[in-house]
Protein backbone atom coordinates (compact mmCIF):
# COMPACT_ATOMS: atom_id res chain seq x y z
CA UNK A 1 0.00 0.00 0.00
CA UNK A 2 1.62 3.38 -0.69
CA UNK A 3 2.79 5.52 2.16
CA UNK A 4 1.61 8.84 3.33
CA UNK A 5 2.80 11.01 6.15
CA UNK A 6 -0.17 12.65 7.94
CA UNK A 7 -0.50 15.46 10.38
CA UNK A 8 -3.34 15.17 12.95
CA UNK A 9 -5.77 18.57 13.41
CA UNK A 10 -3.57 21.48 15.11
CA UNK A 11 -0.07 20.49 13.93
CA UNK A 12 2.59 19.61 16.00
CA UNK A 13 5.68 17.55 15.46
CA UNK A 14 4.69 14.80 17.82
CA UNK A 15 1.41 14.76 15.49
CA UNK A 16 2.82 13.46 12.73
CA UNK A 17 2.15 10.02 11.81
CA UNK A 18 3.25 7.43 8.61
CA UNK A 19 -0.14 6.28 7.05
CA UNK A 20 -1.00 4.33 4.22
CA UNK A 21 -3.26 5.71 1.03
CA UNK A 22 -3.60 5.02 -2.48
CA UNK A 23 -4.60 7.15 -5.39
CA UNK A 24 -7.81 6.35 -7.27
CA UNK A 25 -7.68 5.96 -11.14
CA UNK A 26 -7.44 9.31 -12.89
CA UNK A 27 -11.03 10.43 -14.06
CA UNK A 28 -11.35 13.04 -16.82
CA UNK A 29 -9.04 15.75 -16.89
CA UNK A 30 -6.94 14.28 -13.95
CA UNK A 31 -3.63 12.52 -13.95
CA UNK A 32 -1.85 9.99 -11.20
CA UNK A 33 1.26 10.56 -10.65
CA UNK A 34 3.93 8.09 -8.09
CA UNK A 35 5.48 11.16 -6.65
CA UNK A 36 9.28 11.09 -5.70
CA UNK A 37 10.21 13.90 -4.11
CA UNK A 38 8.87 16.45 -2.34
CA UNK A 39 11.18 20.24 -0.63
CA UNK A 40 10.78 21.56 2.32
CA UNK A 41 9.49 25.53 2.94
CA UNK A 42 8.96 28.00 5.87
CA UNK A 43 5.38 27.75 4.84
CA UNK A 44 5.32 23.77 5.42
CA UNK A 45 6.72 23.87 8.52
CA UNK A 46 4.58 26.12 10.30
CA UNK A 47 1.81 24.18 8.94
CA UNK A 48 3.56 20.65 10.64
CA UNK A 49 4.74 22.86 13.85
CA UNK A 50 1.49 23.64 14.47
CA UNK A 51 2.56 27.51 14.51
CA UNK A 52 -0.45 27.74 11.41
CA UNK A 53 -2.00 23.86 11.73
CA UNK A 54 -4.39 22.02 9.79
CA UNK A 55 -8.55 22.83 10.47
CA UNK A 56 -7.82 18.13 9.97
CA UNK A 57 -5.52 15.48 9.37
CA UNK A 58 -3.96 16.79 6.98
CA UNK A 59 -1.07 15.41 4.22
CA UNK A 60 1.55 18.12 4.38
CA UNK A 61 3.97 19.40 1.72
CA UNK A 62 3.28 21.85 -1.56
CA UNK A 63 5.85 20.60 -2.99
CA UNK A 64 5.71 17.29 -4.88
CA UNK A 65 7.49 15.52 -8.01
CA UNK A 66 7.52 12.60 -9.63
CA UNK A 67 6.11 10.25 -12.61
CA UNK A 68 3.08 10.09 -14.15
CA UNK A 69 1.31 6.56 -14.61
CA UNK A 70 -1.98 7.00 -15.87
CA UNK A 71 -3.91 9.82 -17.63
CA UNK A 72 -7.50 10.13 -17.44
CA UNK A 73 -9.95 11.12 -20.16
CA UNK A 74 -8.83 13.99 -22.49
CA UNK A 75 -5.57 14.73 -21.09
CA UNK A 76 -3.05 15.53 -23.80
CA UNK A 77 -0.66 17.56 -22.00
CA UNK A 78 0.85 14.62 -20.00
CA UNK A 79 1.22 10.79 -20.73
CA UNK A 80 2.48 7.64 -19.05
CA UNK A 81 6.29 8.29 -18.01
CA UNK A 82 6.23 11.92 -18.13
CA UNK A 83 8.33 13.78 -15.01
CA UNK A 84 5.88 16.76 -13.45
CA UNK A 85 6.36 19.02 -10.58
CA UNK A 86 3.29 20.07 -8.99
CA UNK A 87 1.86 23.59 -8.75
CA UNK A 88 1.39 25.82 -5.70
CA UNK A 89 -2.08 27.36 -6.23
CA UNK A 90 -3.53 24.66 -9.00
CA UNK A 91 -6.68 27.29 -9.46
CA UNK A 92 -4.14 30.23 -10.60
CA UNK A 93 -3.06 29.35 -14.26
CA UNK A 94 -2.28 32.54 -15.67
CA UNK A 95 -2.60 36.24 -15.41
CA UNK A 96 -2.76 38.47 -12.32
CA UNK A 97 -3.07 37.50 -8.63
CA UNK A 98 -6.58 35.83 -8.31
CA UNK A 99 -5.48 34.08 -4.50
CA UNK A 100 -5.06 35.18 -1.14
CA UNK A 101 -5.27 32.85 1.04
CA UNK A 102 -4.19 29.36 1.43
CA UNK A 103 -7.66 27.18 0.90
CA UNK A 104 -6.42 25.66 -2.70
CA UNK A 105 -2.62 25.10 -1.42
CA UNK A 106 -1.11 21.76 -1.16
CA UNK A 107 -0.34 21.10 1.98
CA UNK A 108 -2.48 23.41 3.44
CA UNK A 109 -6.25 23.73 2.41
CA UNK A 110 -5.66 20.63 0.75
CA UNK A 111 -3.48 17.29 0.61
CA UNK A 112 -0.04 17.77 -0.43
CA UNK A 113 2.59 16.07 -1.58
CA UNK A 114 4.52 13.93 1.64
CA UNK A 115 2.84 10.78 -0.20
CA UNK A 116 3.73 8.27 -2.38
CA UNK A 117 0.72 8.69 -4.98
CA UNK A 118 -1.67 11.08 -5.82
CA UNK A 119 -4.16 11.50 -8.55
CA UNK A 120 -5.10 14.90 -9.26
CA UNK A 121 -6.37 17.63 -11.93
CA UNK A 122 -3.59 18.55 -14.65
CA UNK A 123 -3.36 22.27 -13.75
CA UNK A 124 -2.25 20.81 -10.68
CA UNK A 125 1.23 19.80 -12.32
CA UNK A 126 3.19 20.97 -15.04
CA UNK A 127 6.16 19.28 -16.79
CA UNK A 128 9.50 19.01 -14.69
CA UNK A 129 12.62 20.60 -16.00
CA UNK A 130 14.73 17.72 -18.30
CA UNK A 131 17.39 15.96 -16.51
CA UNK A 132 16.45 17.00 -13.38
CA UNK A 133 16.11 14.00 -10.43
CA UNK A 134 12.61 14.14 -8.80
CA UNK A 135 14.17 15.63 -5.18
CA UNK A 136 15.44 18.58 -7.67
CA UNK A 137 12.34 19.72 -9.63
CA UNK A 138 10.02 19.47 -6.33
CA UNK A 139 12.48 23.10 -5.33
CA UNK A 140 10.48 24.75 -7.80
CA UNK A 141 7.17 24.94 -6.82
CA UNK A 142 7.58 27.11 -3.97
CA UNK A 143 11.11 28.53 -4.03
CA UNK A 144 11.94 28.66 -7.13
CA UNK A 145 8.57 29.58 -8.39
CA UNK A 146 8.34 32.66 -5.71
CA UNK A 147 11.85 33.69 -7.12
CA UNK A 148 11.24 33.62 -10.29
CA UNK A 149 8.15 36.27 -10.22
CA UNK A 150 9.23 38.27 -8.44
CA UNK A 151 12.66 39.14 -10.60
CA UNK A 152 10.60 38.76 -13.78
CA UNK A 153 6.92 38.98 -13.43
CA UNK A 154 6.62 41.65 -10.69
CA UNK A 155 9.78 43.38 -12.00
CA UNK A 156 11.55 43.06 -15.28
CA UNK A 157 14.86 42.32 -13.99
CA UNK A 158 17.76 42.96 -17.20
CA UNK A 159 21.51 43.08 -17.49
CA UNK A 160 23.46 45.29 -15.68
CA UNK A 161 20.74 45.46 -12.95
CA UNK A 162 21.78 44.87 -9.10
CA UNK A 163 19.90 42.90 -6.52
CA UNK A 164 20.06 42.03 -2.90
CA UNK A 165 19.17 38.90 -1.44
CA UNK A 166 18.75 38.21 1.82
CA UNK A 167 20.29 34.50 3.80
CA UNK A 168 20.71 31.74 2.30
CA UNK A 169 17.64 30.08 2.25
CA UNK A 170 16.03 28.44 -1.25
CA UNK A 171 13.91 31.48 -2.40
CA UNK A 172 17.26 33.78 -1.77
CA UNK A 173 19.49 31.44 -3.34
CA UNK A 174 16.98 30.55 -6.54
CA UNK A 175 16.87 34.96 -6.72
CA UNK A 176 20.54 34.83 -7.16
CA UNK A 177 21.00 31.97 -9.75
CA UNK A 178 18.25 33.63 -11.76
CA UNK A 179 19.86 37.06 -11.43
CA UNK A 180 22.83 35.61 -12.30
CA UNK A 181 20.72 34.17 -16.11
CA UNK A 182 19.30 37.45 -16.66
CA UNK A 183 23.30 39.11 -16.22
CA UNK A 184 22.81 40.77 -12.84
CA UNK A 185 24.82 41.66 -9.78
CA UNK A 186 24.54 40.19 -7.10
CA UNK A 187 25.08 41.81 -3.49
CA UNK A 188 24.05 38.96 -0.95
CA UNK A 189 23.78 38.28 2.58
CA UNK A 190 23.93 35.91 5.61
CA UNK A 191 24.43 35.60 9.23
CA UNK A 192 27.70 33.07 8.56
CA UNK A 193 30.70 33.98 6.86
CA UNK A 194 31.52 30.36 5.69
CA UNK A 195 28.02 30.80 3.83
CA UNK A 196 29.13 33.90 2.35
CA UNK A 197 31.72 31.92 0.83
CA UNK A 198 29.78 29.75 -0.63
CA UNK A 199 27.56 32.48 -2.18
CA UNK A 200 30.54 33.93 -3.62
CA UNK A 201 31.32 30.26 -5.31
CA UNK A 202 27.64 30.24 -6.66
CA UNK A 203 28.21 33.74 -8.19
CA UNK A 204 27.28 36.49 -5.86
CA UNK A 205 29.30 39.52 -7.01
CA UNK A 206 29.47 40.73 -3.06
CA UNK A 207 28.49 39.69 0.36
CA UNK A 208 27.96 40.94 3.50
CA UNK A 209 27.44 39.90 7.23
CA UNK A 210 24.68 40.57 8.32
CA UNK A 211 24.89 39.77 11.95
CA UNK A 212 28.41 41.67 12.27
CA UNK A 213 27.20 44.65 9.86
CA UNK A 214 24.24 45.93 11.43
CA UNK A 215 23.82 48.69 8.46
CA UNK A 216 24.08 46.13 5.63
CA UNK A 217 21.47 47.94 3.46
CA UNK A 218 23.99 50.92 3.90
CA UNK A 219 26.96 49.28 2.72
CA UNK A 220 25.20 47.25 -0.07
CA UNK A 221 23.73 51.21 -1.49
CA UNK A 222 27.51 51.94 -1.02
CA UNK A 223 28.68 48.98 -3.38
CA UNK A 224 26.34 50.44 -5.83
CA UNK A 225 28.76 54.12 -5.72
CA UNK A 226 25.57 55.39 -3.77
CA UNK A 227 22.87 55.13 -6.33
CA UNK A 228 21.09 52.04 -4.50
CA UNK A 229 20.03 48.32 -5.94
CA UNK A 230 17.30 48.11 -8.07
CA UNK A 231 15.41 45.20 -6.24
CA UNK A 232 15.42 43.61 -3.20
CA UNK A 233 14.29 40.41 -2.18
CA UNK A 234 12.91 40.77 1.05
CA UNK A 235 12.82 37.52 2.97
CA UNK A 236 13.27 38.67 6.67
CA UNK A 237 10.20 40.64 6.85
CA UNK A 238 10.32 43.55 10.68
CA UNK A 239 14.22 43.10 11.06
CA UNK A 240 15.21 43.11 7.15
CA UNK A 241 12.57 45.96 5.88
CA UNK A 242 14.41 48.92 7.15
CA UNK A 243 17.77 48.29 5.67
CA UNK A 244 15.79 47.46 2.24
CA UNK A 245 14.40 50.43 2.04
CA UNK A 246 18.15 51.91 2.90
CA UNK A 247 19.86 49.60 0.12
CA UNK A 248 17.30 50.24 -2.68
CA UNK A 249 17.48 53.15 -5.28
CA UNK A 250 15.01 55.80 -5.74
CA UNK A 251 12.12 53.84 -7.94
CA UNK A 252 13.51 51.03 -7.11
CA UNK A 253 11.48 47.30 -6.37
CA UNK A 254 10.97 45.67 -2.93
CA UNK A 255 9.52 42.53 -3.26
CA UNK A 256 8.04 41.69 0.16
CA UNK A 257 8.47 37.72 0.71
CA UNK A 258 9.54 36.19 3.65
CA UNK A 259 7.78 36.87 7.54
CA UNK A 260 10.87 34.83 9.13
CA UNK A 261 11.49 37.28 11.73
CA UNK A 262 8.02 38.22 12.77
CA UNK A 263 4.46 39.36 11.17
CA UNK A 264 4.31 42.70 12.65
CA UNK A 265 6.82 45.88 11.95
CA UNK A 266 6.82 49.69 12.21
CA UNK A 267 7.84 50.22 8.56
CA UNK A 268 9.86 53.55 7.98
CA UNK A 269 7.02 55.10 5.53
CA UNK A 270 9.34 58.76 5.19
CA UNK A 271 12.29 56.46 3.22
CA UNK A 272 9.84 54.93 1.05
CA UNK A 273 8.10 58.23 0.10
CA UNK A 274 10.99 59.72 -0.51
CA UNK A 275 12.42 57.07 -2.47
CA UNK A 276 9.43 56.40 -4.15
CA UNK A 277 10.14 52.78 -3.92
CA UNK A 278 7.82 49.82 -5.04
CA UNK A 279 6.76 47.50 -2.11
CA UNK A 280 5.40 44.52 -3.96
CA UNK A 281 3.66 41.48 -1.79
CA UNK A 282 4.68 38.62 -3.27
CA UNK A 283 2.74 35.05 -2.83
CA UNK A 284 4.36 32.48 -5.24
CA UNK A 285 3.39 32.92 -8.81
CA UNK A 286 0.67 30.92 -10.87
CA UNK A 287 1.20 28.04 -13.45
CA UNK A 288 1.63 30.12 -16.13
CA UNK A 289 4.55 31.44 -14.70
CA UNK A 290 5.86 27.82 -13.81
CA UNK A 291 5.84 26.87 -16.97
CA UNK A 292 8.08 30.17 -18.10
CA UNK A 293 10.25 29.26 -15.65
CA UNK A 294 11.06 25.92 -16.44
CA UNK A 295 11.77 26.83 -20.29
CA UNK A 296 14.06 29.10 -18.89
CA UNK A 297 15.83 26.36 -16.94
CA UNK A 298 15.79 23.92 -19.80
CA UNK A 299 17.40 26.40 -21.82
CA UNK A 300 19.88 27.63 -19.49
CA UNK A 301 20.81 24.24 -17.95
CA UNK A 302 21.17 25.34 -13.72
CA UNK A 303 20.75 23.26 -10.98
CA UNK A 304 19.25 23.61 -7.61
CA UNK A 305 21.49 24.22 -4.83
CA UNK A 306 20.04 21.16 -2.13
CA UNK A 307 21.78 21.08 1.26
CA UNK A 308 20.12 17.70 2.61
CA UNK A 309 18.38 15.05 1.03
CA UNK A 310 16.12 12.57 3.71
CA UNK A 311 13.38 9.88 3.32
CA UNK A 312 9.46 10.50 3.48
CA UNK A 313 9.25 8.85 6.84
CA UNK A 314 12.37 11.25 8.17
CA UNK A 315 9.96 14.33 7.42
CA UNK A 316 10.39 15.68 11.33
CA UNK A 317 14.53 15.64 11.40
CA UNK A 318 14.25 17.10 8.30
CA UNK A 319 12.20 20.02 9.60
CA UNK A 320 14.68 19.98 12.60
CA UNK A 321 17.21 20.66 10.23
CA UNK A 322 15.64 23.64 8.97
CA UNK A 323 15.38 24.91 12.23
CA UNK A 324 18.75 24.87 13.02
CA UNK A 325 19.26 27.31 9.92
CA UNK A 326 22.49 25.33 9.14
CA UNK A 327 21.19 24.73 5.43
CA UNK A 328 22.23 26.58 2.70
CA UNK A 329 19.50 26.19 0.26
CA UNK A 330 17.20 23.48 -0.22
CA UNK A 331 16.47 20.63 2.14
CA UNK A 332 14.19 17.54 0.09
CA UNK A 333 12.66 14.71 0.88
CA UNK A 334 13.52 11.86 -1.78
CA UNK A 335 11.02 8.33 -1.81
N1 LIG B 1 5.57 35.01 -0.13
C1 LIG B 1 5.89 33.88 -0.76
O1 LIG B 1 5.37 33.55 -1.82
C2 LIG B 1 6.92 33.01 -0.17
C3 LIG B 1 7.36 31.87 -0.83
C4 LIG B 1 8.41 31.12 -0.27
C5 LIG B 1 8.93 31.52 0.96
N2 LIG B 1 8.43 32.62 1.57
C6 LIG B 1 8.99 33.09 2.83
O2 LIG B 1 10.30 33.54 2.59
C7 LIG B 1 11.08 33.30 3.75
C8 LIG B 1 12.29 32.48 3.35
O3 LIG B 1 11.83 31.23 2.89
P1 LIG B 1 12.85 30.09 2.53
O4 LIG B 1 12.05 28.87 2.24
O5 LIG B 1 13.82 30.59 1.54
O6 LIG B 1 13.53 29.90 3.96
P2 LIG B 1 14.71 29.01 4.42
O7 LIG B 1 15.17 28.15 3.28
O8 LIG B 1 14.34 28.34 5.68
O9 LIG B 1 15.84 30.14 4.68
C9 LIG B 1 16.16 30.61 5.90
C10 LIG B 1 17.49 31.38 5.80
O10 LIG B 1 17.21 32.76 5.84
C11 LIG B 1 18.16 33.42 6.66
N3 LIG B 1 17.47 34.06 7.80
C12 LIG B 1 16.87 33.47 8.86
N4 LIG B 1 16.35 34.39 9.64
C13 LIG B 1 16.62 35.59 9.10
C14 LIG B 1 16.35 36.92 9.46
N5 LIG B 1 15.68 37.20 10.58
N6 LIG B 1 16.79 37.89 8.65
C15 LIG B 1 17.46 37.61 7.51
N7 LIG B 1 17.74 36.37 7.11
C16 LIG B 1 17.33 35.37 7.91
C17 LIG B 1 19.13 32.38 7.15
O11 LIG B 1 20.25 32.44 6.26
P3 LIG B 1 21.76 32.56 6.82
O12 LIG B 1 21.97 31.32 7.64
O13 LIG B 1 22.58 32.61 5.60
O14 LIG B 1 21.83 33.80 7.65
C18 LIG B 1 18.36 31.09 6.99
O15 LIG B 1 19.20 29.98 6.74
C19 LIG B 1 10.14 32.63 4.76
O16 LIG B 1 9.62 33.61 5.63
C20 LIG B 1 9.05 32.05 3.90
O17 LIG B 1 7.82 31.92 4.58
C21 LIG B 1 7.44 33.35 1.04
Amino acid sequence: MPKAMIVDTGGGFEKVSVSERAAPAPGPGEIKVRVHGSSLNYHDYVVVCGVWGPAEPRIPMADGAGEVVAVGEGVSEFAPGDHVVSTFFPTWLDGTPQVENFASVPGDGIDGFAREEVTASVNAFTHAPKGWSHAEAATLTTAGLTAWRALFSDDRLKPGDTILVQGTGGVSIFALQFAKLAGATVIATSSSDEKLDRLKALGADHVINYRSDAAWGETARGLTGGRGVDHVVDVGGPSTLDQSLAAVRVAGHISVIGILSGVECNLQLVPALLKQVRLQGVLVGSRAQQIDMIRAIDRNGMRPVIDKVFALEELVAAFRHQESNKHFGKICLEF
